[in-house]
């Protein structure tokens, strides 16, 4: 029988906890919905501010998973990408968790040692695909490794006025939603994702990149600063096919990346879901609007650039705000300089 939309779903199992670098978990922790789950690494899933995850999953869907309440975890955060439901931590021989399992299809999703694989392929042998060129590049290693060896700080002869003033900006605009759960959406080597798990103001910091590569690096810049990852996960996801439960992420942080996602209208449709309403997103990117309307055939060559590289970066402000609109967000704000743009915009109650 159909449920009515809107159904409470409480995940059925703890959330797994692991050693940075080693995502498993003992198998004390697997029986964790009875036990209080310890602070936990890669995939640490903490109390939340957010009101409780509402799973509007598919109607047919919602009978399948047994779920029972796990108040010590938040699972809830973490759903499958291809159905939605909650994960559970599925244990291999040795009783550690080494995969998450999707509570509704029986998807297995692994455990990639740095981070957690969430993307909707992963697992299958014959399939590959290849993203556009502004997502590809930084899947390769070299891309990753000079990306905050150099790479991001040119980003200031476009405008960006550099990592400490951006995070303060990206605060302002936060504050509605400071102890919660933020999203660093495509986090690269987890620069920003960094500098929220110090600043302390969320529960639970999730950094989350499709490059598996750049996670490494996150993993790696997180060792040499002693960071603890209590309170932080590394999740690999498309942008466009987040593994969050619906209206469970009171934040989501972007920086300098709808210019490299596929579809802004897909990720910005996405960010909206997972959003919880009064929740937050704040992007920054490069707005080269500037330009087209100059160079007549630019303007007339633009969809074609960004069909062939997959770059969208001769969007405007205007277009930002039409499209978060769109997709049911509201209040939205922004500060430009050069090619530069930081924006706001509120999920709608
Ligand atoms: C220019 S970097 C930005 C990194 C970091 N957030 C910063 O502020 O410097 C863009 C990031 O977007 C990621 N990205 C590109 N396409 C993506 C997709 N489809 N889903 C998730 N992330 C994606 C890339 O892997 C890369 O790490």
């Amino acid at each position: 029988m159909a449920a009515a939309l809107g159904t409470t779903i409480t995940p059925a199992a703890a959330a797994p906890v692991a050693p940075r670098g080693n995502n498993r978990l003992p198998r004390h922790r697997v029986a964790a919905s009875r036990s209080r789950a310890a602070p936990a690494r890669r995939l640490a899933l903490h109390a939340s501010a957010s009101p409780t995850a509402t799973a509007d999953a598919p109607d047919e869907a919602v009978a399948e998973p047994s779920v029972e309440p796990a108040p010590e975890t938040k699972l809830s955060k973490l759903a499958c990408p291809i159905c939605y439901y909650p994960l559970v931590g599925a244990s291999d021989q040795s009783g550690d968790v080494s995969s998450l399992e999707c509570s509704s299809c029986k998807k297995i999703y692994p455990n990639k040692q740095d981070y957690w694989d969430l993307t909707v392929a992963v697992g299958s042998t014959e399939y590959s695909e290849s993203m556009p060129a502004a997502t590809e590049l930084f899947r390769t290693p070299l891309v990753s490794f000079l990306y905050e060896r150099g790479w991001r700080q040119n980003f200031i002869w476009g405008g960006f006025p550099g990592l400490e003033r951006e995070f303060e900006t990206a605060k302002t605009y936060l504050k509605p939603t400071i102890g919660g759960t933020i999203v660093d959406a495509s986090c690269g080597s987890g620069l920003f994702s960094r500098l929220f798990v110090k600043s302390g103001l969320y529960s639970l910091v999730v950094a989350l990149d499709f490059s598996e590569n750049m996670l490494k690096q996150c993993n790696e810049y997180l060792r040499q600063e002693s960071i603890s990852d209590e309170g932080l996960a590394l999740v690999r996801a498309d942008i466009s096919r987040l593994p969050f439960m619906n209206g469970s992420i009171d934040a989501v942080h972007a920086g300098a990346a709808i210019h490299c996602w596929p579809s802004p209208a897909c990720a910005v449709a996405e960010i909206s879901r997972v959003l919880r309403p009064g929740g937050v997103f704040v992007a920054s990117t490069f707005v080269a609007d500037v330009i087209p309307p100059a160079i007549p055939l630019l303007r007339i060559a633009r969809p074609y650039i960004s069909q062939i590289t997959g770059n969208n970066t001769f969007l405007s402000e205007v277009e930002f705000e039409d499209l978060c609109k769109a997709c049911g967000m509201v209040d939205f704000k922004f500060v430009r300089n050069g090619f530069y743009i930081m924006f706001s915009a509120t999920k709608s109650s």
